[in-house]
Formats: structure tokens, sequence, C-alpha cells
């Protein structure tokens, strides 16, 4: 059982307590276990680095000392049609954090953050959750940033693909200031998802530099796609233009594109 080494009690409506980790395999794995076998909701986990970080598509995530891991598991009160918003809605308020430290990124749709200037990545989301009977029994938003790491804290073949806030800025952040600040900027989205619905997060996603405008690739369980990027749908699809003109929403998929 992986120790605790600090809890702290916040003043948040979505989440109320943190639990900081040194080590652990995952946050958003430990959140699940939290939820279901322990029955909490409403809680933050963070830790120091993963030795299993999940990654989209069951792939690994590096997490070595000195990036942000952490994962907010919520139960907020929302239509189940709008889920779909939330990776989008976690991307946005991440973008807006690192705004704080004038740190510029560019979205990729799902869920990548990747450094405006080099494309290189920055940091991901995996939103995990469960909706029974159309009604939302949780959420956990699982956010990673390379943040205060060298790249050398990473293995070889990822070393020419990511980066760091420190390698591109050389600038060091309090990782305690980043969560309080990130907490209430998903709190504040989240207020605007409840009262306004889709679009204002479409928008405030649309409004960071990313990926719509762009030819891009898209690998889907059953197909490739080549096209245009065009929009983003209500539900947090991606829309994109075929070069033969045809528009198709994509659910899910892996995105490429060239710089
Ligand atoms: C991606 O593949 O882009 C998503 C990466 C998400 C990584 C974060 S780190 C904190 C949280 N815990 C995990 O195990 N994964 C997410």
């Amino acid at each position: 059982m992986p120790r605790i080494i600090k809890t702290t009690m916040i003043d948040s409506k979505l989440c109320s307590k943190i639990f900081h980790f040194n080590k652990i395999r995952s946050t958003n794995e430990l959140a699940r276990e939290y939820i279901t076998k322990r029955q909490l909701i409403g809680f933050v986990i963070t830790t120091i680095s993963q030795s299993s970080g999940k990654g989209q598509k069951e792939r690994i995530w590096e997490s070595p000392p000195g990036g942000f891991w952490g994962s907010l598991a919520i139960k907020p009160e929302l239509d189940s049609h709008l889920i779909g918003l939330t990776p989008l809605l976690t991307a946005v308020a991440t973008v807006e954090t690192l705004k704080l430290w004038n740190i510029e990124v560019m979205l990729k749709w799902p869920n990548d953050i990747l450094m405006k200037s080099n494309k290189k990545k920055l940091g991901g989301i995996l939103v995990e959750g469960k909706v029974l009977q159309s009604s939302l029994e949780y959420l956990i938003l699982g956010i990673g940033i390379n943040i205060n790491n060298t790249i050398t804290q990473y293995s070889n073949p990822l070393r020419n693909k990511i980066t760091t806030i420190y390698e591109e800025y050389k600038i060091r952040i309090d990782l305690n200031i980043l969560l309080e600040k990130l907490i209430y900027q998903i709190e504040k989205y989240f207020g605007i998802l409840q009262k306004d619905g889709a679009d204002p997060i479409r928008n405030a996603w649309k409004t960071v530099d990313n990926i719509l405008g762009m030819d891009v690739t898209v690998r889907t369980p059953e197909k490739e796609y080549y096209g245009k990027a065009i929009d983003i749908s209500k539900d947090g699809h991606l829309i994109i233009e075929t070069f033969n003109l045809e528009r198709k929403v994509i659910t899910t998929g892996t995105l490429s594109f060239k710089i």
C-alpha cells in the first residue's frame, strides 16, 4: 500500500481533499480504487512520480520526479450529453493555468498539450469515468505535464518527441501553486459548462492555438482518414473534411500533422 506523504483540505466545490504521494503506479488507477473500494469522491491525488503512468491507448506515460502528475476524482452535476466535453474542458483549464507563467501551448485534439514553438509534447490528459443509466457516477481527470524535469530523465525514444517547461523556459514552477490554480480553473470551467452548456467550452478550446485548419491524418480503430481538421462538434468530437470533401466526425483516434 503506497504511503500518503501529505493530506491537504481545500476550499473547492468539486474536491475537498488532496492526497499527495511519493511514488505510486498511477494517480488515475489509485483514484479509481479510492472511488470503488473506499467509496470516496471529491478528491485529488498527486504524486512525485508514477511507476506505471497511464497514457491514451494503454500507452505507458513516463512520469519522473519534477513533473505534475495528478488526478481529480469528481462527481459534478452534469447532463450525460456534456460528458464528452470534459477532456476539452480540462485542456482549456490547463492552458489557462500555464498562461499564468506565460507558457504558450497548442492543443492537439483530443488530449495533447504541445509546446507552441516547436510542437513537442508537453503534457496530456486522460479522462476516465462511469455513467450508469445516463447519470454520471464519477469522472477522473488525469493530468500529466512535464514541468521541472530535464529531458535526460526520460527514455531515449521519447527525448526528441517531448519537452518540459524547464527545458524550454529555464524556469521552475512550484507544483503546489500550479495545482491550486488548476483546481480553480477546472472548477470555473465546470461552472460554465453546467450553466451555459457546450458552446463556451468549444469556443474556449478554439481560441487556444490548435489543429483546426491544418491538414491531418487520423488513425481510428477502423480506418485512417486524411483531410483538414475543421471543427469540434457539440459533444467534443473532431470534424474533418476529407480531400474528397466528405465530412467525418471522429469520436476516437490518433491524430498527426506536418509541422
Ligand atoms: C496522453 O496519453 O496524452 C494522456 C496522458 C495522461 C497522463 C496523466 S499523468 C496523471 C494521470 N495518471 C495517469 O496514470 N495518467 C494521467
